[in-house]
């Protein structure tokens, strides 16, 4: 069962080439949420990668509320130097609170 979901994986990396299959690699719920019009994994888009942000963060026990405090209300400042200075959108209460930990708990688990 499990080697032939391993296939299927391989099989399904090769048709979609590297640069989508990197793209795939963003939850549902971010596109869904609109994250991905600025955000992605391993790149700057208009915002950080979030392959950075999980970097930045790594070790600190409190980046998660931080993190969601953000995401919540917006704000800018933390990531100048790579922006310019482009505010992050505040997003409650478009993106529930219980959605907005499960995208952050993604990204730190980065
Ligand atoms: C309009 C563009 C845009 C969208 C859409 C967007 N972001 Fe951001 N995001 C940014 C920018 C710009 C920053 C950098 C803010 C700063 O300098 O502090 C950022 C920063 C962040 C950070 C790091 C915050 C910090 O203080 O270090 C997280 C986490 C994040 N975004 C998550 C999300 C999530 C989750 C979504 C979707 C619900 C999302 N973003 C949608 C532009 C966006």
């Amino acid at each position: 069962m499990k080697l032939r979901w391993l296939n299927l994986t391989a099989a399904a990396a090769l048709t979609l080439g590297a640069s989508q299959a990197m793209a795939a690699d963003m939850p549902p719920l971010a596109a869904s949420s609109g994250c991905t019009a600025c955000h992605a994994i391993d790149k700057k888009v208009v915002g950080p990668a979030w392959a950075d942000v999980a970097k930045k963060y790594k070790g600190d026990a409190a980046a998660k509320d931080a993190l969601v405090g953000k995401v919540k209300a917006g704000g800018k400042g933390n990531w100048t130097e790579v922006t310019g200075g482009v505010p992050m959108p505040p997003y409650s209460p478009r993106v529930s609170d219980a959605d907005i930990g499960t995208l952050v708990d993604f990204i730190l688990g980065l």
